[in-house]
Formats: structure tokens, sequence, C-alpha cells
């Protein structure tokens, strides 16, 4: 059923994504190109599942899911590339291919990644397209612009350049709230937009499911962290040992592999009991929930 759905998920938002920068004006057909790349070249579509398994479980509008995911997809692609670049991780090698600045160069990479960022939310805030009200739009305005900057994606990356090539060891604490930020913050936010989409959640649902987002949040990019040791560069499709190589801040450079494994399984554990409050059939999310430990990429 999952496997099905992450594919379905996949397809969806490829062609949307596809369609709608497509029909972007040619103002520079060199920074449409990059997009394109960084946006449509095989990504898990992680962040679209979460907002379309919870809206279409909360009873969502299938218009509404389709452009809140395309935003955060964008978003997240506009973080991948900037985390590329030289400045930050210097990778030359993202879902198999040449990273945006080698494909395009640095300058265009930089504005891919902003062009991206706003075209989110240009796609959200699109009223005219919406079933919803307009102080709804607006909620999922401020959620995604939270989790994207200061408050989430962008402050939990500062932390993380300032955490890299330093003598002292980070102390668990800090390596928590980096990747809370970094990673967290966006996976929260799909399941939060994803239930913005819906006509009515109550308040009790809304606070598990953003409970159960926070510990899958921070599991996923433990895993992330892992797989950069245990994983292959192939299957990956990015430079596997890239963190240990720039002596990255990360869960098992801290704790060691089998204490970061532990701690991924616990909070894996600790997200299963969240969605056990939820009254709604959460098997799809149940399944999810393992698979984002299981997964080789
Ligand atoms: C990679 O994200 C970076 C993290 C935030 C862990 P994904 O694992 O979602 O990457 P793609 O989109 O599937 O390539
Ligand atoms: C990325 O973390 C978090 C982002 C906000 C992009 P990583 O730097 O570990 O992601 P990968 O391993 O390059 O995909
Ligand atoms: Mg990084
Ligand atoms: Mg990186
Ligand atoms: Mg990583």
């Amino acid at each position: 059923m999952l496997m099905d759905k992450l594919h379905a998920v996949l397809q969806r938002n490829e062609s949307f994504l596809s369609t709608h920068i497509q029909a972007l004006p040619t103002t520079s057909s060199k920074l449409k190109e990059a997009m394109e790349y960084s946006v449509l070249n095989g990504g898990k579509r992680v962040r679209p599942f979460l907002i379309y398994s919870v809206g279409e479980m909360l009873g969502a509008d299938a218009s509404d899911l389709d452009r809140a995911a395309a935003a955060i997809e964008c978003i997240h692609a506009f973080s991948l590339i900037h985390d590329d670049l030289p400045a930050m991780d210097d990778d030359a090698l993202r879902r198999g291919k040449p990273t945006c600045h080698i494909a395009f160069g640095e300058a265009t990479a930089i504005l891919a990644g902003d062009a991206l960022q706003t075209e989110a939310f240009a796609l959200l805030a699109d009223n005219t397209k919406s079933t919803l009200p307009a102080e709804q739009v607006v909620k999922m305005v401020q959620t995604l612009a939270q989790a994207s900057g200061y408050r989430g994606m962008c402050g939990g990356q500062a932390l993380d350049v300032e955490a890299t090539n330093i003598e002292e060891k980070l102390s668990l604490e800090a390596l928590e709230q980096i990747h809370k930020n970094k990673t967290g913050a966006l996976i929260v936010a799909a399941v939060q937009l994803g239930a913005l989409c819906a006509p009515k959640v109550s308040q009790q649902d809304f606070l598990a499911l953003t409970q159960w987002a926070e510990f899958i949040g921070h599991a996923y990019q433990v895993h992330d962290d892992i797989l950069d040791i245990t994983g292959d560069t192939e299957a990956l499709g990015k430079v596997q040992g890239a963190d240990l190589n720039l002596e990255k801040s990360t869960y098992p450079s801290l704790l060691g592999l089998e204490q970061a494994i532990a701690t991924r399984d616990a909070l894996v554990e600790k997200a299963l009991q969240a969605l056990s409050t939820i009254a709604y059939n959460t098997e799809l999310l149940q399944e999810f929930t393992q698979y984002l430990i299981n997964r080789d990429r």
C-alpha cells in the first residue's frame, strides 16, 4: 500500500510541477532549466507524501493538496541546491546527477534556489485557485514561511554550518536543535499543511499529528546521518561518507553508530505512540513511519 502511494504521489507531484514551471514565462531559459533540473530529478517526495496522506485522511480537496505539495517540494529543492553549494556542504552529486551548481554554475544555482523558494509562496498563496477560506490560506503561507526560514530550515542550516569543522564535540541537545530545525521543521510543516487543507480538524488531532511529525522529522535526519556511513553512493545518489569528510556533527559522529540507531528507533516508537491517539485510520501513516528507517536512500 505504502509503495504504491509513494509512487502515485511522486508522479502526481512531478507532473504538477513540470506543467507549472513550463507555463512560467521564459524570462531566462537557463534559470528555468536549472529549476526544472533540481525539482524534477527523482527525489523521494517525502514531504508531498505527507501532505497528500494527511490531507486525504482528513478529507481535503485534491487541488489544494496539489499546490501545497508542489510548494513544499520547491522549498525542499531550494534547500538542497543551497546545501550542496561550495560555501555549504560542497557536494558534487545529488540524486545520482551533478549538483545544480556543477551543472549550471554557482550564480544560476543560487538564483534557482531563490526562484524556487519564492515560487513556493506564489503557488500556496494563489487564492484564485484555492477552495479554502482566505484566512486558512494565510495560515498555510505563515506555516511554510516559518518552517523554511530563520525559525526553521535556514536557522538549522546556519547552526549546522557553525558546527562543522570545530574542535570541540557538540552536546546532544545542540545537535538535536540542528536536526529539528534544518530537517524537522519542513516535515512538521508538511503534516500541518496537509491538515490545514482539510475543511476541519480538531485541535487534539492537529496536536497529535504535529507531535508525530516532530518525531519522524527528527528520526528522518538521524537516519540520513546513518546512511552517510552505512549507505552506498549508487543507492543514495549522493556521495557516501560526505559528512565524515567534512567532519560534520552528526548522530553517528557524536554517539557512535549503534547508539545513533538506538536513538532513531526510539524516536520511531514515540512517533507511533503519538499516532495511536488519532481518531482516524492511520495505517498508511504507520507504514510510512517504519519506511523512514528502512529506506536505503
Ligand atoms: C535530504 O532530503 C536532505 C534531508 C533533509 C535529510 P530527502 O531525503 O528528502 O531527499 P530527496 O528529496 O528524496 O532527494
Ligand atoms: C540537509 O542536511 C538539510 C537541508 C536543509 C537541506 P544534509 O546536508 O545532511 O542533507 P544531504 O545529506 O546533503 O542530503
Ligand atoms: Mg548540510
Ligand atoms: Mg548536505
Ligand atoms: Mg546528510
